[in-house]
């Protein structure tokens, strides 16, 4: 019914705007582990922005086009409640998956989840972080990165601490996938209670190449949200 679902969603934005007002003179994530706290309590699936068979299948399909097999390793950067990390688990060989996530609250619910699809057995090593700086997974790098629906939530300065981090985790052949929202007027700005954040091309570009990476477009993402796709730069010879 369309009534109460109206009256679901603006009491969801007064007490989103009234979380904005607790937190804001706070770091950003502070205010986004609380909304996020808050959205798990509710209904952990939409708590990830739901389309949870749409997402869960688009993700396993994305690492696919580039080449997953089972061997490979995965780092799922804001892996959240496992809506695309459940078909990675499963795929992958035992102990190859790796989430991290900056709310303790939606890795629980992926645990659950993980008990509920009976994939415990594969092993995967969830971290909760405060900071995107990798130091739980410290000496370990990755065959594949993705972060799906992350950077579009994360303001400049976090994305900057998690480029200027990529390097521990990242070798010569990494590939990390990374959905983002582009910016349609050439500059950063955010919307919705500051929980969607947009930038142009250009600045993830220069950012990358500030720290060694290359970063490039795929035109073929999901309609709604751009793809990234970022390789460390090739060494000089
Ligand atoms: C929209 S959800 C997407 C979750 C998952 N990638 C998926 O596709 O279902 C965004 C997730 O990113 C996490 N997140 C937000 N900012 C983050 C940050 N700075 N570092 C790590 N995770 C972050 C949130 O806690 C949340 O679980």
């Amino acid at each position: 019914m369309l009534f109460p679902s109206l009256i679901a969603s603006a009491l969801q934005r007064l007490s989103d705007s009234i979380l904005l007002l607790r937190y804001r003179r706070r770091p950003y994530r502070e205010y986004y582990r609380a909304v996020m706290k808050r959205r798990t309590k509710l209904n952990p699936r939409d708590a990830v922005g739901g389309r949870w068979e749409m997402g869960s299948k688009g993700q396993i399909e994305l690492l696919q086009r580039y080449g997953l097999m089972p061997q490979h390793t995965v780092l799922d950067v804001g892996c959240g409640s496992l809506r695309g990390g459940l078909n990675i688990i499963k795929y992958l060989e035992t102990g190859n998956y790796t989430g991290v996530d900056i709310s303790e609250e939606i890795l629980e619910a992926g645990r659950e989840f993980l008990r509920g699809a009976s994939l415990e057995g594969k092993r995967p090593n969830l971290f909760y972080t405060d900071n995107i700086e990798f130091k739980e997974v410290q000496g370990k790098t990755f065959d594949y990165l993705l972060a799906i629906s992350v950077l579009t939530h994360m303001p400049p300065e976090d994305i900057e601490t998690l480029f200027a981090n990529l390097h521990k985790v990242m070798g010569d052949r990494s590939v990390f996938l990374a959905t983002v929202f582009l910016s349609k007027t050439g500059s950063i700005y955010d919307t919705v209670m500051r929980r969607n954040f947009f930038y142009p091309y250009e600045w993830f570009r220069d950012m990358g190449a500030r720290y060694g990476l290359t970063v490039e477009r795929d035109e073929k993402g999901d309609a709604k949200q751009n793809l990234l796709v970022i390789r460390k730069q090739a060494a000089s010879t």
